[in-house]
């Protein structure tokens, strides 16, 4: 049993109110944790924290929080007997990161400063951090290293992934000042999918979605056209690129995984990076041709040029958090279809025009 259950202490949720963040606070609850959520609702709903209280039947403290805003999370410190946290808080848009850099440096850096600053003065030692494999770039400038062990050089190729390569590098500079006290895990992960098999709680994209499966459900539910597939020439076998695809039931619960290996290695430091992934690649097809057979569609899509900054294979080497974590997904892409079109069906418009809006909360 971990400190935080013995202790009854909490588990700050930075970003709980999103996509990843909510469904590690449904599955923290299940596995007995208490859970404090900091969100700013930027890029979500508070819909989502209601319907955990729906599913969980537990009341969930909820502080809408700015994490740059060092006074309002000073007071969640106060409030609150914080045993750990699990950093999901951020901006993550790739494309929006190269128009407005300042305000990812802003957000994803500084916010990440103040929430360390004050986990450093309340003695909260635990975290565990969302990274992404964007750190890699591409990862396909070394052949030898597909699927990507964590050993691969790092070399991302936007603002948004320069923000989780620094956060990393922050996190292994802090440890390096104190080795005995600081416990970091850093999960590097791509692409998250699928939804709550309640069809409660999923992802709630912000205007035109850009990720492949948010874009696909919109056209099944009539909500666009078309899809778009970003090229077909890439030297793969059926053309289109290679990525590594994880449901985000399985993604979460390795972020339990994690913490309980952060518990484990108790009273020692740490600071560890785990891929988390499926292993397996799926092409843009693939995942095209499971969607369609999990939501009884057939998908009007149309081949387009290549979009900039994508590469052929991003498939990661799990291995490590296999061994080490005792973590591995154990979902398909179309159990992650069929969640997803559940949670699309239910849905239609997400949390957008639902319930209890943001002003309302915390
Ligand atoms: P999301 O946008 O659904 O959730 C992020 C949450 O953080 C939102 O609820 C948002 O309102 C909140 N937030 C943002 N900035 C904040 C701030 N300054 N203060 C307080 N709250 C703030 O995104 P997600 O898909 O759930 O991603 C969660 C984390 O995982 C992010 O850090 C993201 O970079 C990382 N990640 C996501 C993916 C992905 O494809 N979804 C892949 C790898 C890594
Ligand atoms: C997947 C594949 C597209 C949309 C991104 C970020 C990454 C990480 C996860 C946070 C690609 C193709 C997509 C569409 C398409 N986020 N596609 N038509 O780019 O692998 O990863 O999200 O850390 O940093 O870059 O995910 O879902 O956008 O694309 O053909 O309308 O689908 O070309 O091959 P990606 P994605």
């Amino acid at each position: 049993m971990t400190e935080s259950k013995v202790s009854g202490k909490y588990v700050l949720v930075t970003g709980g109110a999103g996509y990843i963040g909510s469904h590690a606070v449904a599955e923290l609850i299940e596995n007995g944790y208490k859970c404090v959520v900091v969100d700013n609702l930027c890029s979500s709903s508070y819909e989502s924290v209601a319907r955990l209280e729906l599913m969980t039947k537990h009341y969930i403290p909820f502080c809408k929080v700015d994490l740059c805003d060092r006074e309002g999370l000073e007071k969640v410190f106060q409030d609150y007997d914080i045993d750990s946290v699990i950093h999901f808080a951020g901006l993550k848009a790739v494309d929006e990161s190269t128009k407005i850099p300042l305000k990812y440096f802003n957000n994803n850096i500084v916010g990440t400063l103040v929430l360390l600053e004050l986990m450093e003065k309340y003695h909260v030692e635990k975290l565990v951090f969302s990274s992404s494999a964007t750190v890699y770039g591409d990862a396909n400038r070394f052949p030898n290293m597909i699927p990507i062990p964590e050993e691969c050089p790092l070399g991302p190729t936007n603002p948004y992934g320069h923000t989780k390569f620094t956060i990393e590098k922050m996190l292994q500079d802090l440890y390096a000042s104190n080795t005995s006290t600081w416990k970091f895990a850093i999960l590097r992960y791509f692409n998250p999918i699928g939804a709550h098999p309640s069809g409660l709680i999923g992802e709630d994209p912000l205007g035109i979605p850009n990720n492949l499966l948010s874009y696909m459900a919109q056209v099944a539910t009539g909500r666009r056209e078309k899809l778009y597939v970003f090229g077909d020439d890439y030297d793969t076998r059926d053309g289109t690129p290679i990525s590594d695809y994880i449901h985000v039931v399985d993604l979460v619960k390795g972020h339990i995984a994690a913490l309980e290996y952060l518990d484990a290695h108790s009273p020692d430091g740490l600071c560890r990076e785990w891929n988390l992934g499926s292993g397996t690649g799926s092409t843009v097809f693939e995942v095209y041709r499971a969607f369609c057979k999990a939501s009884h569609t057939k998908i009007p899509y149309e081949v387009t040029g290549r979009r900039p900054g994508d590469v052929v294979n991003l498939t990661v080497k799990p291995e490590r958090a296999q061994r080490e974590l005792k973590w591995k997904t154990e979902l398909d892409i179309g159990v992650a279809c069929s969640d997803l079109w559940k949670w699309a069906t239910k849905n239609p418009s997400a949390f957008q025009l639902k319930g209890l809006k943001a002003e309302f909360a915390g």
